[in-house]
């Protein structure tokens, strides 16, 4: 309905919704008085109070005897989270190619409400500046494109990451480390370089799909291990399936498991490297959203407790700079010969343009202060997503609390297919991702991964969507 349609209370409503999205008003923050708000406004009392009485309704406000309307805090939210899960014990083959190959063609649709990507918030990439570098970069130096750069990648990109890793507590020089085609060749090249077809990778479950299929393509088994919403892969059952079976690599997403949000606690970090190192076994660590995290913190890798070069640390700038640069790298420790020979016989090098202006991007400053801004600001999308499904969809639901990252996993009720439910949501255009991707047994039959990366008014329509489908199909 265009806006000069709607009554009165509804545009007064979602004009104070866009204040509280844009962050104008945050989480405990007292709303004008309904009085204030009528004269700014020039609308009556009782339009003010049915726009608050909305918002209360939507989740996003409350109401606070003899004191007003403040913006609802996130913290507030203590509804159950999803259990730790319990995937099948043996090794099994992944197919999940032709399922995943149907999601993507939907979730790169522009026409559909896209809650159903891993990507960024566009509007929290610094595309333009990156843009100007990229400019600058071809006019100082037109010959750029006429060569080849060879692995292990550019030098000042490496020294630039190489600064950051030691910053993290890393033993890391820029010549440990193999710039790569985005993460996921990083971890593609890491599986290459220590399993062969038919050996066993032990993984937390659930885990990132691009991370399955890459076993599938390589045809390697999974043995998928319990992981805790918050902690992680369960390091008892990690114990043993190492006693129980023969196992060649173990992969983890470290901090901010997509679609978990988990993040293994230091002490169990530890551990686990102290674990793997003792069975020689190398640990793929997959941490591209390591430098999202909410709190003040920044949590540690894994790689920083390796001290016999067997964690192979892969990520990348698609979460925070530019998923289309593909720029992402790996520090393969005992590997790194092995990765950089495949990285060359696999597509020579990556390319010479991207490197470059992600790296001058990293030295000339901005980075840091690019960070704080976008943590902040999907702190702030996670949380009202959350508040948003656990208002619109059924009471039964358990959503993921994530300290970091911009993506929510959501336990439907039982009854709910969430392929099924992918289906349907289709036709009302928006797109999820179906909790059948994230595991190679295809378990997660009721859960769904949502992108809480961005929240507009059509966000905040679509969810409310979902959760009227999600309640029909739970009692049909
Ligand atoms: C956990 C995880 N790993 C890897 C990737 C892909 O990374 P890249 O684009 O750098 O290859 C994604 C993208 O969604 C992801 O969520």
């Amino acid at each position: 309905m265009p806006a000069d349609k709607e009554p009165l209370y509804e545009q007064v409503a979602n004009e104070t919704a866009l204040l509280i999205r844009s962050g104008t008003f945050r989480p405990g923050d007292r709303l004008p008085s309904v009085r204030k708000m009528s004269r700014q406004k020039k609308v009556s009392i009782s339009t003010v109070l049915q726009a608050y009485i909305k918002l209360e309704n939507r989740g996003l406000i409350e109401a606070r005897p003899q004191s007003g309307y403040y913006v609802r805090r996130q913290e507030e939210n203590e509804s159950p989270e999803p259990n730790i899960s319990s995937p099948q014990q043996d090794p099994c083959q992944v197919s999940i190619q032709e399922l995943t190959m149907m999601v993507l063609r939907d979730i790169t649709n522009p026409r559909l409400v896209q809650l159903g990507t891993a990507l960024p918030n566009p509007d929290l990439l610094p595309s333009s500046r990156l843009a100007r570098i990229v400019i600058s970069l071809t006019r100082e130096n037109p010959s750029l494109a006429n060569t080849y750069d060879l692995p292990p990648g550019l030098e000042p990109l490496r020294v630039q990451i190489a600064q950051r890793l030691v910053e993290n507590g890393c033993k890391v020089t820029p010549n440990d480390i193999v710039i790569t085609s985005g993460c996921m060749e990083a971890i593609d090249l890491s599986l290459r370089a220590t399993c062969r077809p038919g050996d066993i990778v032990a993984i937390e479950s659930p885990i990132y799909f691009g991370m399955l299929q890459s076993l599938e393509a390589l045809g390697l088994q999974v043995l998928e291990i319990p992981t805790h919403p918050r902690d992680g892969i369960s390091l008892d059952a990690l114990r043993f399936a190492i006693a129980h079976n023969s196992i060649r690599a173990c992969m983890v997403i470290s901090n901010f498991n997509n679609p978990l949000g988990s993040c293994i606690p230091d002490e169990n970090k530890r551990q686990l490297v102290a674990l793997l190192a003792r069975h020689e076994i190398p640990l793929i660590e997959n941490a591209i959203s390591s430098e999202i995290h909410f709190s003040e913190q920044r949590p540690t890798v894994c790689k920083s407790y390796d001290l016999r070069g067997q964690v192979m640390l892969c990520s990348s700038f698609s979460k925070d700079l530019s998923p289309g640069y593909r720029v992402g790298w790996v520090v393969p420790g005992k590997a790194k010969a092995e990765v950089e020979w495949l990285k060359y016989t696999a597509n020579i090098g990556v390319a010479p343009l991207p490197q470059m202006a992600i790296a001058q991007y990293l030295k000339t400053g901005g980075y840091d202060h690019h960070l704080r801004r976008i943590r902040r600001e999907y702190a702030y999308n996670v949380g009202l997503m959350s508040q948003a499904v656990l208002h619109h969809f059924p009471s039964e639901t358990r959503v993921t609390r994530p300290g970091g990252g911009f993506v929510l996993w959501v336990q439907l009720p039982e009854k709910v297919d969430s392929l099924e439910l992918y289906k349907q949501a289709l036709e009302s255009g928006i797109t999820l991702t179906p909790g059948y991707l994230f595991s190679a047994s295809l378990q997660f039959r009721n859960f769904i991964r949502l992108n809480a990366a961005c929240w507009t008014l059509d966000i905040e329509r679509a969810i409310q969507t979902l959760g009227r489908l999600v309640d029909e199909m739970a009692r049909s």
